[in-house]
């Protein structure tokens, strides 16, 4: 790790760089998106048609898994990952505090209550912090592949295997992040993939993906998603949830899938410029840089740092033309006092004061993340 403060060669001049970029997304590739839509809807496929499939064939292929199935979003992909662990009614969850609130809210979803662990300096759930948790009534665990990184999933399985737990995970941020040669979404019970549109692979609206390995679990998965239809006989077989990607969306995402390998590695020479350029500076902490573990392979879905003087440093940046965002909103689960959730999570507390996420996107080029690490240095440094 460089202890060096590195100067850019980048211009000075102000830029406007918002922390994200919907407009460019679609800019980016605005003929093919075009012609694959009007394909689509002059073809009048809507519903579960050849577009939904060859793109879960081409997502279970990248993967190396037996099934995916395109869902209405990531939380109903959750949702129905829980169901297929059989988690539910009067079953406890534990969740790291620091995710969306929709990982707590699936746990909700099937009729169990999700029990609220902490996460360590690298963001990721940390297992430890949940021992005094377990009771008699905890059925599962949920590891987070948070910010396009994956979890310890060896330390992940350890404490689900002493504990006979299953796992589910809640891989929503992380498509094409690996732990060990491992993609996130393949281990425990079933993955689940978010596409809303900031994601690493969004579509132009919600969308979601469940990852299912095991034949049986599969069949179960693809009559849930179709409100409990049996897809050769059409007979309802039980009580299931309207959850179907919409089949243009699964074109519009064939689309950008085909260079989703380009983008991840986009991120990554990113990620790299942020660690190189900002890991002298005692005042941030970056996440673990895209080079700092053989056993990772991030995608940094997001760049999410800690650091002092948070709301002057965002003002600094604001001024310069930068966005920043807190993620959602600035709050771990644990304090939506409300949920009444019952949590263990002095570290996220802590964090929820210092974190932040820097722009990070396959829009950006290497001069705008100079231009932004310039920025940060001359806030703490003058
Ligand atoms: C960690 C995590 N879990 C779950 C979800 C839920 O996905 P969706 O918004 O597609 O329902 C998201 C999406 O933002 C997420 O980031």
């Amino acid at each position: 790790m460089s202890q060096t403060i590195l100067k850019s060669s980048a211009d000075a001049q102000p830029r406007n760089i918002p922390f994200f970029n919907y407009p460019g997304l679609f800019a980016e590739h605005e003929t093919e998106f075009m012609a694959t839509i009007h394909d689509v809807l002059k073809r009048g496929a809507f519903i579960m048609q050849k577009d939904l499939f060859e793109f879960e064939a081409a997502l279970a292929s990248y993967l190396g898994v037996r099934h995916v199935f395109g869902v209405a979003d990531g939380t109903v992909a959750l949702t129905l990952a829980l169901r297929l662990a059989g988690v539910g009614e009067g079953d406890e969850v534990i969740v790291p505090s620091h995710t969306f609130v929709a990982t707590a809210a699936a746990v909700n979803h099937v009729g169990a209550v999700p029990v609220l662990c902490d996460c360590g300096p690298d963001h990721m759930i940390d297992v430890s912090s949940a021992d005094g948790l377990v009771t008699s009534k905890t059925r599962a665990i949920m590891p987070v592949q948070l910010n396009g990184r994956t979890c310890d999933m060896d330390q992940v399985g350890a404490f689900a295997a002493r504990h006979g737990l299953k796992i589910v995970e809640d891989s929503c941020q992380a498509l094409g992040a690996k732990y060990k040669g491992r993609f996130a979404g393949t281990f425990g019970v079933a993955g689940s993939f978010s596409f809303y549109p900031a994601k690493v692979l969004g579509c132009f609206g919600d969308g979601g993906a469940l990852i299912v390995d095991d034949d049986a679990n599969a069949e179960i998965a693809r009559q849930y998603r179709d409100h409990g239809r049996d897809p050769v006989s059409g007979k309802v077989v039980r009580f299931g949830y309207n959850a179907r990607l919409d089949n243009v969306q699964a074109a519009i995402m064939m689309v950008k899938f085909r260079h989703y390998g380009k983008s991840l590695e986009h991120r990554r020479a990113l990620a790299r410029i942020y660690q190189e350029r900002l890991s002298g500076l005692s005042e941030l902490l970056l996440p673990p840089g895209p080079d700092a573990s053989n056993d990772r392979y991030d995608i940094f879905q997001n760049y999410e740092v800690e650091a002092d003087s948070r709301e002057p440093l965002r003002e600094h940046l604001k001024a310069r033309g930068i966005g920043t965002i807190l993620q959602w909103g600035g709050h771990m689960i644990h304090q939506f006092e409300k949920l009444e959730l019952r949590h263990n999570a002095p570290y996220a507390e802590g964090m929820s004061k210092r974190y932040m996420l820097l722009p990070m996107h396959h829009l950006l080029g290497e001069d705008d993340v100079n231009y932004i690490c310039d920025a940060i240095v001359d806030f703490y440094r003058g």
